[in-house]
């Protein structure tokens, strides 16, 4: 088949830097901090959109000092920096770190950093920590006046959680509340780190920023959408909270939704964190209550002998659903969600699949011989988009079939480099909440798997947990949900 070429005219460029901030990273010499915070805030560094007086304060109970702990960074920052030049930037950045023992329940340990940090400037305060500590944490920052705004001095104090907010509705009711003690909603930062990733973010622009596809984007055009977050690994060292969790509430109640959010939800009125988070609640809002008839869920063999794992546990690590909207825009279109780990390959894709034409006016081809036009969205690994069309193949006789149109970002041109942290740790420095998640938006898809775990838990033989093989597809019960529908899971062309 012909080549494909693309080409890129940018017309806007906007990166703003970060203002003059001190960071407070709790439960800072643990796995996220390591793995993903540091390299994130070192690639702020690098690419200069860090103020160059910002602090960071790291503070955990593990005894280092500020040497021993900047020397473990150091070796972490060295392993992911390749090149020469960048790796010679890596004490420069450690010159802003330092380190802080401290116990999150003991109010006298905060009073300390109080002092060192004074009353002036941007504090962030980023609780990479277990959902258990939180509130003890946020208390004691409270004692300790690390709260505490001051518009003349412009103090403000942002605080900065990462997923899970509450293990069901009431406990996350419970959480919220005892938040909401110590802190106002603008002040809150809830992390759903998908909303960071590239082409999650590219939904909104590919919808909005373009005429061909919003004139399309509804049920008249669209047949089914499907969204898929497939991960090849296990559990791996996170088996004690994950056998609590499940997937549904591991990567459905956050990362799937707000997915789906952005594919789904109306334009708002303008581009800004209100706006957005409005729409965004209105769709989820209007999703009807999921059947747990349309629900499946599995488990991989190997599961119940993984680290921290129960011998007997139930927990789901695979599911798939179909859910609805009802909404004048998507009634009757079924959209498929399914998330699983140890499967045949790590992929997170979204599949917009449209309407095969009405009627074929090609002798000898009924209309439904012709394949459906898909639009496919690649969020991992590999940002891209592609478009499958119906096309002529080349030659004398007429030869139909389905041609994909496959874009896939070259990582090494893409934009500023940031990941999903490094996106979402500077909008935090600019105060933009756009790429976070608001609480009554949490409440609502709790609200919305509330009832499907209800019954998962109370009539387990309802929706039967299915053993899969390690590395396959998941339970075939996840295609026969498509299946029964006439339709099949799809897969980004070409991977
Ligand atoms: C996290 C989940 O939020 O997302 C993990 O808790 C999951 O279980 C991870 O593995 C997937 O994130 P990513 O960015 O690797 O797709």
């Amino acid at each position: 088949m012909q080549k494909i070429f693309y080409s890129w005219q940018e017309s806007l460029c906007r990166e703003q830097k970060a203002p003059l901030c001190t960071l407070l990273i709790f439960g800072g010499s643990g796995d996220l901090a390591t793995r993903k915070l540091f390299p994130a805030l070192f690639a702020l560094f690098r690419k200069k959109l860090m103020h160059p007086e910002t602090k960071i304060i790291t503070c955990a109970r593990h005894p280092y000092d500020t040497d021993s702990f900047r020397a473990k960074i150091f070796q972490r920052l060295k392993e992911i920096t390749p090149s020469g030049d960048e790796q010679r930037k890596i004490p420069s950045f450690l010159e802003k770190v330092s380190y802080c023992i401290l116990d999150y329940g003991r109010e006298k340990d905060f009073l300390p950093l109080a002092e060192q940090i004074g009353r002036s400037g941007l504090l962030i305060s980023y609780l990479a920590l277990p959902p258990t500590l939180y509130a003890e944490t946020v208390r004691n920052l409270s004692a300790a006046g690390l709260l505490e705004e001051d518009p003349g001095k412009e103090r403000r104090c942002h605080v900065v959680f990462e997923k899970p907010f509450g293990l069901d509705l009431k406990s996350f009711h419970i959480l919220d509340r005892e938040l909401k003690k110590y802190l106002r909603e603008e002040q809150i930062y809830r992390i759903d780190h998908y909303l960071g990733k590239e082409t999650v973010q590219n939904i909104f622009l590919l919808r909005f920023a373009n005429v061909i596809f919003e004139e399309v984007w509804n049920r008249k055009h669209i047949d089914s959408i499907q969204i898929i977050a497939a991960e090849d690994r296990g559990v791996g060292t996170r088996g004690r909270y994950f056998d609590q969790a499940g997937i549904l509430r591991d990567m459905f109640q956050n990362h799937l939704l707000e997915m789906l959010s952005l594919v789904t939800m109306e334009c708002p009125a303008f581009y800004n964190a209100d706006a957005i988070r409005s729409e965004k609640l209105k769709l989820i809002r209007s999703i009807r209550t999921i059947d747990p008839a349309d629900t499946v869920r599995g488990q991989y063999g190997s599961y119940t002998s993984e680290p921290g794992i129960d011998p007997c546990s139930r927990t789901e690590t695979f599911a798939a659903l179909r859910l609805f909207i009802d909404s004048e825009r998507w009634q009757s279109v079924p959209v498929y969600l399914q998330a699983g780990k140890k499967l045949s390959a790590g992929r997170t894709e979204i599949h917009i699949v449209f309407k095969s034409v009405t009627h074929s006016l090609f002798p000898g081809i009924r209309t439904e011989d012709l394949q459906q036009d898909v639009l496919h969205l690649s969020i991992q690994p590999g940002e891209g988009m592609a478009l499958t069309l119906q096309a002529k193949k080349p030659g004398p006789k007429l030869c139909m079939g389905a041609l994909s149109l496959c874009y896939e970002a070259d990582p090494a041109c893409a934009g500023t480099g940031l990941d999903a942290y490094g996106r979402l740790l500077l909008d935090c420095q600019l105060s933009d909440q756009t790429l976070f998640v608001s609480s009554d938006l949490i409440e609502s898809s709790w609200e919305l798997f509330q009832g499907v775990l209800d019954v998962w838990a109370s009539d387990p033989s309802s929706v039967p947990l299915n053993l899969y093989v390690d590395g396959s597809e998941g339970p075939p019960e996840s295609g026969a949900l498509l299946k029964r529908d006439n339709r099949k899971w799809l897969r980004f062309p070409g991977k």
